[in-house]
């Protein structure tokens, strides 16, 4: 029988790659602050008693003041902490400006340790200007290494947006720079149950040298599976539109995908040549 004074397990919801952008605009088609309304009423139905909400980056997809604005609203509904992280679509000095300076860290990055339920959960700032893979300078890996130091005693999940363990697909030409390094980090930590990314838009997991990776396909479109095996190119669907849930104890750490959205058309590649590229 459940202790009545137990907790329970931690649940994280994550979301990411919102993509957002003004009003009466879409994203290669796509109505991505309808989308994440939907998500928002996902969670509130079904998933109301998560600990936490973490949106893990590509908040906006051109880094514009109104999106992050858009975004306020529509998150607001959300009953529960909701933290916001940055990919490399955000511009760090817009977010800040509409979000407050307090987002951001001693060295201006904008990541955080939450203690929580016998974990720590550690959210990282992968965001480069000017560099679509993203990139963990000398500063962040100490701030990590530090960070994982203080909690030796508890498991920890990390968050960031970028993917760091290779996939062997063609979104490894835009993998964080300097993985390996991220990953001797992390291995001076006895007990990472999980490093959870977004940027990819595709679901995946796997273990890279001991320490299990796991991205989320996000709020935007969807790239298909495309190894070197397939014989046709990559398409980009609309959809699943998903989340993961999270459920962490003191033995186990489970990542399930809520898939708030289940399209698949795939968008004509026509949809894709008009964009700009991310702001610096
Ligand atoms: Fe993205």
């Amino acid at each position: 029988m459940k202790d009545s004074a137990d907790p329970g397990p931690l649940k994280l919801v994550i979301m990411s790659d919102l993509h957002l952008v003004p009003e009466g605009e879409v994203s290669n088609t796509l109505d991505t602050a309808a989308r994440l309304a939907a998500a928002v009423n996902s969670v509130n139905t079904d998933h109301a008693d998560a600990d936490l909400c973490i949106l893990a980056g590509d908040l906006a997809d051109l880094g514009e003041a109104e999106a992050y604005a858009r975004l306020a609203g529509i998150i607001a509904p959300l009953g529960m902490d909701t933290h916001l992280m940055l990919g490399n679509h955000d511009d760090r000095r817009v977010f800040l400006q509409v979000f407050g300076n307090d987002h951001a860290d001693e060295n201006g990055h904008v990541q955080k340790v939450i203690d929580l339920k016998g974990h720590r959960i550690i959210l990282l700032d992968s965001t480069e200007p000017g560099l679509v893979g993203g990139l963990l300078c000398a500063a962040r890996l100490d701030w990590l290494r530090a960070r994982l130091a203080e909690a030796v005693d508890r498991p920890v999940i990390v968050i960031l947006h970028h993917h760091a363990m290779p996939l062997s697909m063609p979104v490894d030409e835009i993998i964080l720079e300097g993985g390996p390094a991220l990953l001797e980090v992390l291995k001076t930590h006895p007990d990472v149950r999980q490093v959870i990314a977004g940027h990819v838009h595709i679901t995946t997991t796997g273990v890279w040298k001991g320490i299990p990776f796991t991205t989320l396909a996000g709020g935007h479109y969807n790239v298909s599976l495309n190894l070197p095996s397939h014989a046709r190119a990559q398409e980009r669907l609309e959809g699943p539109g998903q989340y993961a849930v999270v459920l962490a104890d003191v033995d186990a750490c489970v990542v399930h995908f809520e898939n708030f959205l289940d399209r698949h058309p795939v968008i004509a590649a026509e949809n894709f040549g008009r964009e700009r590229a991310p702001r610096r």
